[in-house]
């Protein structure tokens, strides 16, 4: 039976969610949307509820249980590590997004590497350390400077790709330094190619590819700067096209869940492999157990179907439902992020935007989503470093991306720091081979 008048919580404040929100409060299954905490723009599409903390998993199981929420999404992977998901599962909640067990998937490393060895599925050579000296040591014995990666959850932080072994050494002493006790670090080969981000629900062992993206890691222009969370994506990757996306669904996303459901922890959620194109085939990188942000800003408005009756067959495990939802898209979007001053260090706060309208439930082709606002009497205020996205949708990525930077071009933010390079790469004109032809971390 078709699902109606759904009532769906959208768990998390950033850019993400209100896309989230926004694609959701589009569907006819839904009745109405909340968004726990929300931003400054997400009024525009839901109700927010501010005072609800994501990260404090019996406060949201409580209040989706009296609220009577028929479907809980959860946008960031903070509140996975936390245990949301089990709360609002022992709370009988339906939710989408994994238990903290299955979510280790992104927020160990070392976990992750190890279902991908079992699997079968290429994956750059790695070791974990947890004792800095043979770390080091082992940098010094390797004829390539490996990339250094943190194995917990470090905000964008925890990924160093070094030019040299000298590189590589001090990217160990940086992430040693932020390590809690006991804690390892991944040294992992470094492979070059083009990079490629692919999404799919996942619900037990039932996987439905929902498509492509290509992210922007680095803050400024050609790749260079210090890593962000993303400054900008692109949807659909011309050269990645449905065909490949499909694969890695069946060769990637399937053993993995399957595997997962095998160990008894079953994975519920979006779950997004991060992998790598290189000269000998594809590899993954990692995975996320969550829609990326800025990526999920281009995917969803892309996305046909009824999202809020596929995320609830992925709560409930009804593949026909999560099947029958999702249709493939038949546009393209282009997405850039607005940023702070002093971001991703230290953003600037407190400071008036101008000219970013939050994307309202019948916005089109082009669409400002929300990410780090505070509404005031005169406007919006930036409260943190990724202040909005702005989407462009077109008939092609040209189109798209036209569309995106002439709302670019319309925003005021003193300091402002944005990517003007943003699918530049897939531009008729561009030279090809297009893409990072090293990985940008
Ligand atoms: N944009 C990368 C991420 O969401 O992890």
């Amino acid at each position: 039976m078709a699902a109606r008048g759904l009532k769906v919580l959208v768990l998390g404040g950033g850019g993400r969610e209100h896309a989230l929100a926004w694609r959701l409060a589009r569907d006819e299954s839904v009745g109405s949307v909340l968004i726990a905490p929300g931003n400054g723009g997400t009024p525009a599409v839901g109700r927010n509820v501010p005072a609800l903390d994501p990260l404090d998993p019996d406060a949201v199981a409580r209040f989706a249980a009296n609220e009577r929420v028929s479907l809980a999404v959860i946008g960031p992977e903070a509140p996975l590590a936390a245990g949301l998901a089990d709360a609002l599962e022992r709370a009988l909640v339906p939710v989408c997004g994994p238990t903290r067990a299955a979510a280790r998937l992104e927020t160990s490393k070392a976990f992750a590497k190890e279902q991908l060895r079992r699997a079968g599925i290429p994956t750059p050579a790695s070791r974990a350390f947890v004792d800095r000296d043979a770390a080091l040591d082992f940098v010094r014995r390797s004829e390539h400077a490996p990339v250094v990666k943190a194995d917990w959850l470090a905000a964008g932080k925890g990924v160093i790709v070094a030019d040299s072994r000298a590189e590589a050494e001090e990217a160990l002493s940086t992430i040693f330094g932020l390590a809690a006790a006991g804690a390892s670090v991944l040294l992992e080969e470094r492979v070059t190619g083009r990079e490629v981000s692919v999404f799919g629900l996942v619900s037990g062992r039932v996987v439905v590819p929902l498509g492509a993206a290509c992210d922007y890691k680095r803050l400024h222009d050609a790749d260079v700067g210090p890593n962000t969370g993303g400054m900008g994506a692109y949807s659909p990757v011309p050269w990645f096209g449905r065909g490949a996306v499909e694969q890695v669904a069946a060769e990637v996303l399937e053993p993995i869940a399957w595997q997962l459901a095998r160990a008894g922890t079953p994975y519920r959620g979006v779950l997004y492999a991060g992998m790598i194109i290189t000269a000998d085939g594809p590899m993954v990188l990692e995975f996320n157990a969550r829609l990326g942000d800025p990526e999920a800003q281009v995917l969803l408005p892309l996305l046909g179907g009824d999202l809020g009756a596929a995320l609830l067959g992925v709560a409930s495990g009804d593949r026909a439902l999560m099947e029958g939802a999702i249709r493939p898209p038949a546009e393209a979007a282009v997405g850039v992020v607005i940023a702070s001053e002093g971001y991703p260090d230290r953003p600037t706060e407190e400071r008036p935007i101008l000219g970013a309208e939050p994307a309202e439930v019948s916005a089109g082709e082009t669409l400002c989503y929300h990410g780090a606002t505070r509404r005031t009497k005169d406007g919006y205020v930036a409260t943190g470093g990724r202040v909005v996205t702005f989407v462009g949708r077109g008939i092609d990525l040209p189109a798209a991306r036209s569309t995106a930077y002439r709302s670019v071009a319309g925003v005021e933010l003193t300091g402002a720091q944005y990517r003007t390079d943003v699918a530049a790469r897939e531009l008729p004109t561009a030279p090809q081979p297009g893409g990072p032809l090293t990985r940008a971390a």
